[in-house]
């Protein structure tokens, strides 16, 4: 079994480390046989938690990332504009020692999309950080 990452222990505020701890237990889901780069990822809206990994496919170009399946599952159990408060984001791979992972810029357009003001916590150099999606993507395009 995978043990939990020991810089969970530094995370003081318990909303953030329980959703670094879903994240972590999703990563652990990934299908990630092209790049071994197993990511895990957790969303908290007002009404709920949801997770995600990363699902990757033969063809490369259909992977799916684990921040977007996460929101897309939020969107398919609330319905419609949900209101993103927090997501986690963790990642392991078989072997190595994963220092960073931030959400991709895709991921970040789609996190901008249901909140903006949303906290994100995720790895930097083997530390958790967490920077709002406006930090993280500032001038996200709107649609109207
Ligand atoms: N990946 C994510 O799941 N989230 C990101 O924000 C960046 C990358 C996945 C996609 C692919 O399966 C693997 O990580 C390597 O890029």
């Amino acid at each position: 079994m995978a043990r939990r990452p020991q810089a969970l222990a530094a995370i003081t505020d318990p909303g953030t480390r329980e959703l670094v701890s879903l994240a972590f237990d999703a990563c652990l889901k990934a299908y990630a046989p092209s790049s071994k780069f197993h990511v895990g990822a957790a969303v908290r809206t007002a009404k709920g938690l949801y997770v995600g990994c990363n699902v990757e496919n033969g063809s490369y170009g259909l992977t799916s990332c684990a921040e977007r399946n996460a929101v897309f599952t939020a969107v398919g159990v609330e319905g419609g504009k949900i209101e993103i408060e927090a997501v986690a984001v963790y990642a392991r791979s078989p072997g190595r020692k994963v220092k960073t992972a931030s959400p991709c810029g895709a991921c970040r357009q789609v996190l901008a999309e249901f909140g903006r003001d949303a906290v994100v916590t995720f790895l930097e150099d083997g530390k958790f950080c967490s920077m709002t999606v406006d930090e993280l993507l500032p001038e996200a395009f709107e649609l109207y």
